[in-house]
């Protein structure tokens, strides 16, 4: 085991990415890059991270802030509730901690939106305690490590692979130890094919030595993503556009553009917008399609564009917005095609 960490660690020392939040040890923001990496890719956060310290540079600044103005920073990097979990637990930090994020992994648990991944990460890279941060790089390595061919939804399949990875967490640079585990599992010991002649372990790994490796970790069947047929509605006065904050669950405080259940014809939309809200469209017809992969769900859209024939009262819910307003609000990347013909339609000068 010993030789395991070892080798990781000098590894890391001459292979560590060079990512934003590596060289610091400020625990808001090492759990600020945690929570982002959560599921995004670590290209991906690079540009996000030092924008949304620049805006919210320490606990205190994120706790007094508009959650508007928390969601616009977290604009396009999806799995909102992210984002309101985190000012959530900025606020605790601020009330339950005299406003100085704890070390301890306890304590870190109790604060909303941090599990046990991200309190190991924070406790180990921030505060220096040799605890694990197990995720899926971690899993992944070690069930290669010692050909760990069971399952992952068995149960203690998980609690075998978390009892081994707490056991090669060093006393010294758990922090880095932790890191370097990451960035094998991201750049070596991948999903899929592993690049097993550029591993530092490949001679200590079972999964290389039985040929398994690239078939573990062994993952029970994933359910697909369900498919949403929509009809999504850009209806226009003059220069503004109708668009409602959303209050469901799913994307709760982002903007959208009306979005009707089922693919309908033109003819159908335009009667029901007429029924529903009273609206005569001057115009109106198809101008293209749209797809957005969430984690659960699929939206298949349809994009729609029309124009009022005379100006209306905005419905229940929604406003009407023009293009100095449309930038200040936090869209999901869901509307991003959507918001191409909105931007060029609300812009000056047509
Ligand atoms: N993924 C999650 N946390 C990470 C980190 N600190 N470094 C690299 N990849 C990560």
């Amino acid at each position: 085991m010993k030789e395991i960490t070892a080798r990781l660690l000098a590894w890391y020392d001459r292979h560590a990415r060079k990512l934003p939040w590596r060289g610091s040890a400020d625990p808001y923001q090492i759990w600020v890059s945690e929570i982002m990496l959560q599921q995004t890719r670590t290209e991906t956060v690079a540009g996000y991270y030092a924008r949304f310290l620049e805006a919210f540079p320490t606990v205190q600044d994120l706790a007094a802030a508009e959650e508007s103005a928390v969601l616009k920073q977290w604009e396009g990097l999806g799995y909102y509730a992210r984002a309101r979990n985190l000012q959530a637990g900025a606020k605790q930090v601020m009330t339950e901690f005299g406003g100085k994020v704890p070390s301890g992994v306890e304590d870190l648990l109790k604060i909303r939106g941090i599990g046990p991944y991200t309190a190991g990460a924070i406790a180990s890279i921030a505060w220096n305690l040799p605890v694990p941060a197990v995720d899926g790089n971690v899993i992944r390595v070690i069930s290669r490590l010692y050909a760990i061919g069971e399952s992952l939804g068995e149960p203690g399949t998980r609690t075998r692979i978390e009892t081994l990875a707490k056991e090669l967490v060093p006393e010294s640079r758990p922090g880095d130890y932790n890191q370097a585990v990451m960035d094998l599992g991201a750049t070596v010991c991948v999903p899929g094919t592993p690049d097993c002649d550029r591993c530092p372990l490949e001679d200590l790994c079972r999964g290389r030595r039985t040929g398994a490796a690239a078939e573990l970790p062994k993952i029970p069947g994933a359910k697909p993503p369900k498919e949403m047929l929509y009809d999504l509605i850009l209806i226009y006065d003059g220069k503004r556009v109708l668009a409602r904050k959303r209050t469901e669950k799913m994307l709760s405080g982002l903007w959208c553009f009306p979005l009707m259940k089922g693919w309908e014809s033109a003819e159908a939309r335009k009667a029901e917008l007429r029924r529903r809200w009273g609206m005569e469209m001057k115009t109106f017809r198809a101008v293209g399609t749209a797809k957005h992969v969430f984690t659960h769900q699929v939206w298949q859209m349809t994009l729609y564009e029309g124009e009022l024939r005379e100006p209306a009262q905005a419905p229940e819910g929604y406003a009407w917005i023009d293009g100095e307003e449309l930038e200040t609000l936090a869209w999901p990347v869901a509307m991003k095609m959507a918001l191409i013909p909105v931007r060029r339609r609300l812009s000056d000068g047509q």
